[in-house]
C-alpha cells in the first residue's frame, strides 16, 4: 500500500501526543504541527492525504489557514476539529469546501472510522483516475492501450502490484507488451522517483553476467582497471527490471537468490557484501517452470521471483484490442513520416483481425509501420499489409483464408470459422449464422461451446462491444 499520511494541527501538544499515538497505532504516518508556518511546510514537502485542523490556532485563524493550505495542495482532504457549541463555524467551513468536522474533546473511535472510511474513497478514487488516464492517453500506464476485458484486468493488476513492493513476476509471448508492463508498475509504485534500471540477460554473455549485475572493485581480474558498479547498486532505493530471466546463467541464480533472501550483494573481487534496497521485476516469454523441471533454473530462485505474477495474453486472445491498436500506431506513424493521416480500408481490418499475430504487438506495430510507408493512398488496402500468411511454413491448409496446421481438430477448425464469419459480418448474429448456413440457435450454442464471445467482439442488442 501506499503509505498513508495524516497532518495534526493544534495548539495544544497533549492533543497532538495523543492523536499521534492513536493514529500511529493503526498504521498512518502522523506529523504533527502546533502553528500554522510549520504545518504549511509539512504540506509542502510531505504529500499528506489528510488534514485534522483545529479552526483555534494562535498564530494564524484557522480558516485563512485552510486557505493557505488549499492554495499548496488542491488534492488534500481536511477535516477540521471543533469544540462543541462552535458548530456554527464548522459548518461555514463545510461551505468552503472541508470535507469533514469532528468535536472536541475527541471521540478516538469515530475519529479512526472517520478516518479509515476517507482512506477507503481516496484509493477509490486514484483507482478511477488512473483509469480515466489511460483512457484518455495520460502516461500513467506508458501509453499502454487496451480496452478488451482482457486488458483491463491487467491495468487492474498493475495498480494493485504497484502498491506492494514485492517481487514480480512478468510472463507473455514476445512483443505483448512485458517491459511496458514492467515500467508502467515502477511508474505508480512509491519507488518512482527514483530509477528503474533494465539489463536484458538474454543479450549478455553468460560470463559477464555477474559483473553487469552485481559489479566488480578494481583489480578483480586481469582487465579490471577501474571499479564498476553493478546494475543493482545502479538501481538502489529503485526497481531493476530482468528481463528475459530464463537465461540467466546458472551459477548466476544462486547469487541472485542471496540479493532476495539478504538484500546484500557482492560485487567482484570484493569481500564486503553491501545492502541494497530494490524492487526486483523480471519477465520472461519461456516457461520457466519447464526450465527447473529440466534442472536449468532453480527452483527456489523460481519461487522467489514469482511471488506475484502477472500474464500477458497473446493479442489474438483479445482480438477488439486490435481496431484500437491500429488506429493509435497509424495516428503514430503518420505524425512521425509527416503524411496526412491515412485509414485501414474494411477488408484491411478484417484480415488484421483474421490474423493470429504470433509476434503480437510489436508485429501489428511493424506491420502498420509499413504499410504507411509504402501505400501510396489515403486508405490502406490488404496488399499494403505485409503478413507472415504463408511464408516458411509447412504443413498448413487453408480455409476461406484461415491458416491451420495439420494437427487442428475438427471443434479447431470449426471454432476458427465461426469466429471468421462473426468477424465478417462485424459481430451480427443472424448475418453470421446466415453465412455459415445454420440456424442463429445452433451458432448460440456454438459460441458458447467455443466461448467465442471473450475472443471476437459480438454484437447484440444489449451488449457493448468488447
Ligand atoms: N498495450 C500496448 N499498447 C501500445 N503499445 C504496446 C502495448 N503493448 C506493447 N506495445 C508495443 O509493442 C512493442 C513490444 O512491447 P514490449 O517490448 O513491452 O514487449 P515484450 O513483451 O517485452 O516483448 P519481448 O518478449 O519481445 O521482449 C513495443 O513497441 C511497445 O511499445
Ligand atoms: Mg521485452
Amino acid at each position: 500500500m501506499f503509505r498513508k499520511k495524516i497532518l495534526i494541527i493544534d495548539d495544544n501538544i497533549s492533543t497532538l501526543k495523543v492523536v499521534k499515538a492513536i493514529l500511529s497505532e493503526e498504521g498512518y504516518t502522523v506529523f504533527t504541527s502546533s502553528n500554522a508556518k510549520d504545518a504549511l511546510n509539512i504540506v509542502e514537502t510531505e504529500k499528506v492525504n489528510i488534514i485534522l485542523l483545529d479552526l483555534k490556532m494562535p498564530d494564524m485563524d484557522g480558516l485563512n489557514l485552510y486557505n493557505k493550505i488549499r492554495e499548496m495542495d488542491k488534492k488534500v482532504i481536511v477535516i477540521i476539529m471543533t469544540a462543541y457549541g462552535t458548530i456554527e463555524s464548522a459548518v461555514n467551513a463545510m461551505k468552503l469546501g472541508i470535507e469533514d468536522y469532528i468535536q472536541k474533546p475527541l471521540n478516538y473511535e469515530e475519529l479512526k472510522i472517520t478516518i479509515e472510511k476517507i482512506f477507503e474513497k481516496i484509493t477509490l478514487k486514484e483507482e478511477l483516475e488512473i483509469l480515466k488516464g489511460q483512457i484518455y492517453g495520460d502516461n500513467v500506464f506508458e501509453n499502454m492501450i487496451g480496452k478488451s476485458r482482457r486488458m483491463k484486468e491487467i491495468f487492474k493488476r498493475i495498480i494493485s502490484i504497484a502498491r506492494v513492493d514485492t517481487t514480480v513476476l512478468i510472463t507473455g509471448e514476445s512483443g505483448t507488451g512485458k517491459e511496458m508492463v514492467a515500467k508502467a508498475i515502477h511508474n505508480l509504485s512509491e519507488r518512482k522517483e527514483n530509477k528503474m534500471i533494465s539489463i536484458n540477460l538474454a543479450a549478455i554473455p553468460e560470463g559477464l553476467q555477474e559483473s553487469e549485475l552485481f559489479g566488480y572493485e578494481k583489480g578483480a581480474f586481469t582487465g579490471a582497471y577501474t571499479k564498476k558498479l553493478g546494475k543493482f547498486e545502479i538501481a538502489n532505493n529503485g526497481t531493476i527490471f530482468l528481463d528475459e530471466i530464463g537465461n540467466i546463467n546458472f551459477a548466476v541464480q544462486a547469487k541472485l537468490l542471496r540479493v532476495l533472501e539478504d538484500k546484500k550483494i557482492e560485487p567482484l573481487g570484493s569481500n564486503k557484501p553491501k545492502v541494497v534496497n530494490v524492487r526486483i521485476i523480471s519477465a520472461t516469454n519461456s516457461n520457466l517452470l519447464n526450465e527447473v523441471e529440466k534442472g536449468r533454473f532453480r527452483e527456489d530462485l523460481y519461487y522467489r521471483l514469482n511471488v506475484i505474477s502477472i500474464e500477458l495474453p497473446p493479442l489474438r486472445e483479445r482480438k477488439a484490442d486490435i481496431p484500437l491498436l491500429s488506429d493509435v500506431f497509424l495516428r503514430e506513424f503518420c505524425i512521425k513520416n509527416n503524411i496526412e493521416k491515412k485509414s485501414l480500408s474494411d477488408s484491411a481490418i478484417e484480415l488484421l483481425l483474421q490474423y493470429n499475430w504470433p509476434g503480437n504487438i510489436r508485429e501489428l506495430k511493424n506491420v502498420i509501420e509499413e504499410a504507411v510507408v509504402i501505400s501510396n493512398n489515403d486508405t490502406i488496402t490488404v496488399e499494403d499489409l505485409n503478413l507472415n500468411l504463408n511464408k516458411n511454413k509447412k504443413n498448413v491448409f487453408f480455409i476461406d483464408n484461415i491458416e491451420f496446421d495439420n494437427n487442428s481438430s475438427l471443434d479447431d477448425i470449426e471454432k476458427e470459422i465461426i469466429k471468421n464469419a462473426l468477424l465478417k459480418t462485424k459481430g451480427n448474429q443472424s448475418k453470421a449464422a446466415k453465412l455459415l448456413k445454420i440456424s442463429r440457435k445452433m451458432l448460440l450454442t456454438k459460441i458458447k461451446k467455443y466461448k467465442i464471445s471473450e475472443i471476437v467482439p459480438i454484437r447484440t442488442k444489449s451488449k457493448k462491444m468488447d
